[in-house]
């Protein structure tokens, strides 16, 4: 199986380029996330070395040449009252879609943010996605509301379902 040859590991310098190419394939579909294509290399470059440096969660999926093909990050809500929470977001190039490297994403990623001790786990998605929202809804994450006609583009409106995960009773 094609997953056996991918990797999970925690994004690393030498992968931003990479990572930049992956997070731009899955922007320019127009449909997953709320880019439409990615930010330029140097802002993605400067936001990652960030993310490495406050040692925050952003796992991404290589394949054995080291080309990433899918990441999962869960990056804490910097602002006083809100540093238990973290924003979840993914992609996986639609090439290796269906192979279960996002479940491994997110299970690692889920992993580790138990580890650091948040407790919530937010995330968006677009209603009209709803293989993902049912795959949010088997690892847990509750619906806490719809952001009705939240996007427009390219003649539709779209929906945005707000989910989260508990990860501590408290
Ligand atoms: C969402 C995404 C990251 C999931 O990663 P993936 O590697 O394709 O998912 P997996 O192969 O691990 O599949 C996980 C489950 O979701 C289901 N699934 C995922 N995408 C699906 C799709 N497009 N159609 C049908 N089922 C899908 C799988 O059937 C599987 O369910 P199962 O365990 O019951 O078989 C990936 O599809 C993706 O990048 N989509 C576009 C970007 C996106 O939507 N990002 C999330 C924005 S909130």
């Amino acid at each position: 199986m094609m997953e056996q040859k991918i990797q999970i590991v925690p994004i690393s310098e030498n992968l931003i380029a990479s990572y930049h190419h992956a997070l731009d394939a899955v922007a320019r579909e127009r449909k997953y996330i709320m880019f439409l294509q990615a930010p330029p290399l140097a802002a993605v470059r400067e936001f990652v070395l960030k993310v490495i440096q406050d040692n925050e969660i952003q796992l991404v999926a290589c394949d054995p040449l080291d080309r990433v093909v899918g990441w999962c990050d869960i990056l804490r809500t910097p602002f006083p009252g809100f540093e238990h929470c973290g924003r979840l977001g993914m992609g996986i190039i639609k090439e290796y879609r269906g192979q279960g490297i996002g479940k491994m994403l997110m299970e690692s990623a889920i992993a580790e943010a138990k580890v650091r001790g948040l407790i919530k786990i937010e995330l968006e998605v677009y209603a009209s996605n709803v293989p993902v929202v049912n795959l949010y809804q088997k690892f847990g994450f509750i619906s806490e509301g719809l952001k009705q006609k939240a996007r427009f583009l390219d003649g539709k409106f779209e929906d945005i379902h707000l989910m989260a995960l508990f990860l501590k009773n408290v």
